[in-house]
């Protein structure tokens, strides 16, 4: 089966075998099937964060498990559980249509709802743990269905146990969020105070703060149905008060966000900016013009031309700056 279709970046590779599951019963039913055991495993979400170096081995699982349900309500919130197969947009579309808040600034990101707490998928000041309950996970070894609380998943920038150590142990099934029937918008980041300005918006609201996070998400960010790509290829570094100071007087422009614990964090995109990456093209791989923390397939590369042009970003940053770059995507 091609998975061209069932990855944004748009890269061809083949699955030896594929299945795609609708519900908690179907998955349970496809790891008992004795073929599968002792296969390396892949599940699918909207791929929208991995690049296929090579085709996968083993049993390729599409995770399509649907449904909204109200599961609680009080006098503030809503608590919603959700399938890990929705879309996430269109879930945050729910939302916002429903006046319920939390989630707005969180428009249009790609993948799914099961995808978004592995990675803690954060954009605009807001993360996932902030309206995070809990989640249902298959263990992929019992076949049983566990839950994890929000301090269980040890939720961090662009991490939980899903990306360390409890990655590939279970299939998140659905995620419960509680969200706010009063907003407490959020609008200090970036650009979102002028991009309103520009939108005529004079009284916020759940959908203004949406339409906003989507109008500079759409002039930063390639839509992956045009031009492949994955989003952010690296996270933003951390890096000592010390180091930071040293670098912050060769490059006084270098902009910068104070971290607990007296770290500083940079944007990946500026360093590589720096390095004279953006707007680069080799082949049919590049950086993308707007935002250089992307990159992308302009058509037909295959992945190790992609994790190329990565590990030479990282070499020419590492030299320049003297910081590691750690990728963000899932490499298969
Ligand atoms: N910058 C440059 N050149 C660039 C890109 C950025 O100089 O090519 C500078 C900007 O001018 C700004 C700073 O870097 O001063 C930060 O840029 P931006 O606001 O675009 O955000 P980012 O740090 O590059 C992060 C997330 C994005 C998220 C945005 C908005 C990571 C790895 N990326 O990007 O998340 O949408 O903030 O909150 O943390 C993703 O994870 O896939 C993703 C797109």
């Amino acid at each position: 089966k091609s998975l061209k279709a069932f990855n944004t970046f748009g890269i061809e590779a083949t699955a030896p075998y594929f299945c795609e599951v609708t519900s908690v019963a179907d998955l349970q039913e496809v790891l008992q099937q004795e073929r599968f055991h002792n296969m390396p495993l892949l599940i699918l979400g909207g791929g929208s964060n991995l690049l296929f170096t090579r085709d996968p081995q083993g049993l390729v699982l599409l995770n399509r498990i649907r449904g909204i349900e109200v599961v609680k309500e009080d006098e503030e919130s809503v608590w919603l559980r959700v399938g890990a197969g929705e879309n996430w947009h269109d879930f945050v579309l729910y939302t916002i249509a429903q006046g319920l808040a939390g989630l707005e600034n969180l428009s249009l990101i790609p993948g799914t709802v099961g995808a978004a707490p592995m990675q803690n998928i954060g954009a605009y000041g807001v993360e996932i743990k902030d309206t995070f309950r809990q989640l249902e996970a298959v263990d992929c070894s019992t076949g049983q269905l566990r839950i994890f609380e929000g301090q269980e998943c040890e939720f961090g920038y662009r991490s939980s146990i899903f990306k360390t150590w409890a990655k590939d142990r279970y299939i998140i099934a659905s995620v419960t969020f509680s969200l706010h029937k009063k907003p407490n918008f959020n609008t200090s980041y970036g650009d979102i105070q002028k991009t309103l300005a520009e939108l005529g918006i004079q009284e916020l609201s759940l959908k203004a703060v949406s339409d906003a996070v989507i109008r500079i998400r759409q002039s930063k960010l390639p839509d992956p149905r045009q031009i492949g790509n994955a989003g952010s290829f690296f996270k933003n570094p951390v890096i000592s008060q010390q180091q930071f100071e040293e670098l912050h007087q060769h490059y006084p422009a270098m902009p910068h966000y104070p971290q607990e614990g007296g770290q500083v964090k940079v944007p990946a995109g500026w360093l590589i900016e720096q390095c004279g990456w953006k707007g680069h093209r080799r082949g049919a791989v590049g950086v993308h013009d707007r935002q250089a923390l992307v990159l992308v397939n302009h058509g037909g590369a295959g992945g190790s031309e992609i994790r190329q042009l990565s590990e030479d970003i990282q070499a020419s940053v590492a030299e320049k700056f003297g910081i590691a770059l750690e990728t963000e995507v899932n490499f298969v």
